[in-house]
């Protein structure tokens, strides 16, 4: 889907990869409807781009309902949501409290579904729309530190599939990104555990993956939007691991193929 003059609701907007993403779609002329909690960084960044703030807690189902109606009130129809919103876990199981791992669960998993639930009646009806999901590669290997995170992003993935599978046949298209480790503040949390540091050493020594960089990332997002692929795997060394981990969903997307659509998707003109 072209991004230029298209509205993109982007959360985790104020995030190292967020306003990466932000000043990227901007730059290639998308208005920009951003979503975080802290109003301050928000109202910056919307003046910096041009976009507009919506200050929610996503890990809050009062401030969440509604919440795709709330901006498309003020700002109109949603073409690209892109839900970029998510929290690091970095440490053994045990040692997390109950309400981080909910937090992890809820803001990694449950809104951004709830976001796309919300958003695609609309996106059908107009007959044009893109859902981008913001997952990791810590959802195709696992990495010490990261079971709750790991478990969020793994589902995050399989959820976005599920949604192209829904979608198949209609104008509404899926993209799932995977990346691996970016230089940023979540890093360099997740990087404060012990066994996690020396774990992602390890595979940057043996260059299984390297550190990217959060504008290269955004600007493959942008480009996998704008180009229609239903993945991103980056960095592209991983991406035959991540296609290994998704092979049993390729493998029935190509199953599935061949048995008829229902009637709802039979109507679109294909993503
Ligand atoms: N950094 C990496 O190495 C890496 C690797 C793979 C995947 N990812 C994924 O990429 C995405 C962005 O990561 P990042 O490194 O840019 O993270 P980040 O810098 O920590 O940014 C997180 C963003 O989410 C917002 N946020 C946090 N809690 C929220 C809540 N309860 N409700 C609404 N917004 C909330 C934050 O703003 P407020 O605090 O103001 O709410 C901020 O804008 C995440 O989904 C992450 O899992 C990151």
């Amino acid at each position: 889907m072209r991004t230029s003059s298209a509205h993109v609701l982007l959360t985790g907007a104020t995030g190292t990869i967020g306003a990466a993403l932000a000043r990227h779609l901007a730059d290639r002329g998308a208005r920009v409807s951003l979503v975080a909690r802290t109003p301050d960084a928000l109202r910056a960044l919307a003046d910096a781009t041009g976009g507009r703030a919506f200050a929610a807690d996503l890990c809050d189902p009062g401030r969440l309902r509604g919440l795709v109606e709330e901006v498309e009130a003020h700002e109109g129809p949603v073409d690209i949501l892109v839900n970029n919103a998510g929290v690091e876990t970095s440490a053994r199981l045990p040692e997390l409290s109950a309400d981080q791992l909910r937090t992890t669960l809820d803001l990694n998993l449950t809104a951004p579904l709830e976001l796309c639930r919300q958003v695609l009646p609309g996106m059908l009806a107009r007959g044009r729309g893109h859902l981008v999901n913001i997952s990791s590669l810590a959802g195709v290997a696992t990495f010490p530190g990261l079971a709750a995170y790991g478990a969020s992003k793994a589902g995050l993935t399989h959820g976005t599939s599920g949604l192209r599978a829904d979608l198949r046949g209609t104008p509404v298209g899926t993209l799932a990104v995977e990346i691996g480790p970016v230089a940023s503040g979540m890093m360099e949390r997740i990087n404060r555990h012990g066994p996690s540091a020396a774990s992602f050493r390890r595979v940057l020594r043996a260059r299984l993956l390297t550190l990217l960089d959060p504008d290269d990332v955004a600007r493959a997002v942008v480009g996998a939007i704008e180009q229609g692929r239903p993945h991103l795997r980056l960095p592209r060394r991983a991406a035959p691991l991540a296609a290994v981990t998704g092979a049993p969903r390729a493998i029935a997307r190509v199953a599935l193929s061949g048995i008829p659509t229902s009637s709802h998707q039979r109507t679109g003109s294909g993503a």
